[in-house]
């Protein structure tokens, strides 16, 4: 868990069919985390097509069917959009590479596929760039569990751990950007 924060702002590269996010919201709610949820994605998937999924059967909330309304009602939300008391959520639909800021994020979502469907977005460039936008103390959380992937991470100057995933995933990765990091 982060440390004890006043708002965690998160940035999801690929945000799909919104799980990551709707998990999100959960935790905000049960720890009473205040959380700022940018989402970039360039294909955004239809509400007609995420309410085929069966995430309702997992994610027992009244409010479901509305939660995802508002997340894929839409191709785009560029103003911040309140989904629950003290969470908000932007949706930008442009491609990884063409999303620039000056903002930081405690947390990087990197769930663009993986190395095989692009190998560009694993590689140090473009993690570089991600680095940039990191906090202190923030993490980017990946699936992805390559060997070069980690190395390049490490080489940015991040603290790099394997550890277990979600069933079916042996192992997911999460880099944390330490206090004095220099850029490299
Ligand atoms: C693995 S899925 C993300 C799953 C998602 N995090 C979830 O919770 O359902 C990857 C997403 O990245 C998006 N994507 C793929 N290539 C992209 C690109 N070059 N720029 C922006 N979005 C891209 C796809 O449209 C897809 O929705």
């Amino acid at each position: 868990m982060l440390q004890k924060r006043e708002e965690i702002s998160i940035l999801e590269l690929g945000f799909g069919t919104g799980l990551n996010c709707m998990l999100s919201l959960s935790y905000a709610e049960y720890h009473q985390m205040p959380i700022r949820y940018t989402a970039i994605d360039a294909y955004p998937i239809s509400y007609a097509m995420v309410s085929q999924l069966n995430y309702d059967q997992h994610i027992l909330r009244p409010d479901y069917d509305k939660l995802m309304l508002t997340m894929h009602g839409d191709q785009e939300l560029k103003e911040w959009t309140e989904l629950n008391k003290d969470f908000f959520l932007k949706k930008i639909k442009c491609r990884f590479e063409s999303f620039t800021t000056t903002q930081k994020y405690d947390i990087i979502y990197h769930d663009a596929f993986g190395p095989d469907y692009d190998l560009r977005y694993w590689r140090k460039p473009f993690l570089k760039d991600m680095v940039r936008t990191l906090s202190v103390g923030g993490r980017l959380v990946s699936y992805c569990a390559q060997g070069q992937f980690k190395r390049d991470l490490r080489s940015l100057g991040l603290d790099v751990q394997a550890v277990a995933g979600p069933p079916g995933k042996r192992e997911i990765t999460i880099a944390e950007k330490p206090k004095g990091e220099l850029e490299k």
